[in-house]
């Protein structure tokens, strides 16, 4: 049975009718029009569909939408929000997260499908180590699968980042 929900996402309340155990992912598709996050095994194994809950990545492919009330929920087109807030300029956010703007000058994507939640695992990663070594970052994107072997420009571009970061980008 649909229920109506309050759910907090990239800093904004919504208001949205779902069953309480439906998959965060389906709403953020279906009732936001947030298609950052992909659908990719549906199963919590891969990554591509990860958002930032208070900060921490999840998966929310097995996310029931019930369990992020009264939480705040980050997506990819948050992060530059997300950036601006944390180094005190909210009211001018850039247009990408410096971790946004490192995939780009170091070429990361290729086709691109898992590289959101890549993107989102290194945004929680820096949020909490901000000078990962490489052997740091590694263990903090293992969970997440890239089938075109894009990882070792993902390390070049999370430390990029990192450093662009403790500039203040
Ligand atoms: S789609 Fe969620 S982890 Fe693969
Ligand atoms: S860039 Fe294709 S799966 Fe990672």
């Amino acid at each position: 049975m649909a229920s109506k929900l309050k759910i907090k996402v990239n800093g904004l309340v919504h208001s949205v009718t779902a069953s309480l155990d439906t998959p965060l992912l389906y709403v953020l598709h279906n009732e936001l029009h947030l298609h950052g996050p992909r659908f990719g095994c549906g199963l919590a194994q891969c990554g591509a569909c990860s958002v930032l809950l208070d900060g921490k990545e999840i998966r929310s492919c097995v996310t029931p939408v019930a369990a992020v009330s009264g939480k705040a929920v980050t997506t990819l087109e948050g992060l530059p929000a997300m950036w601006a807030k944390e180094r005190g300029t909210a009211a001018a956010s850039p247009a990408l997260h410096p971790l946004q703007q490192a995939w780009i000058e170091a070429q990361v994507p290729q086709c691109g499908y898992c590289q959101n939640g890549m993107l989102i695992q290194a945004a929680d990663l820096l949020a909490t180590t901000k000078n990962p070594s490489k052997t740091q970052i590694k263990q903090a994107m293992n969970g997440h699968l890239c089938r075109c072997g894009t990882y070792t420009a993902i390390v070049e571009a999370i430390q990029n980042a990192a450093k662009a970061m403790a500039k203040g980008a």
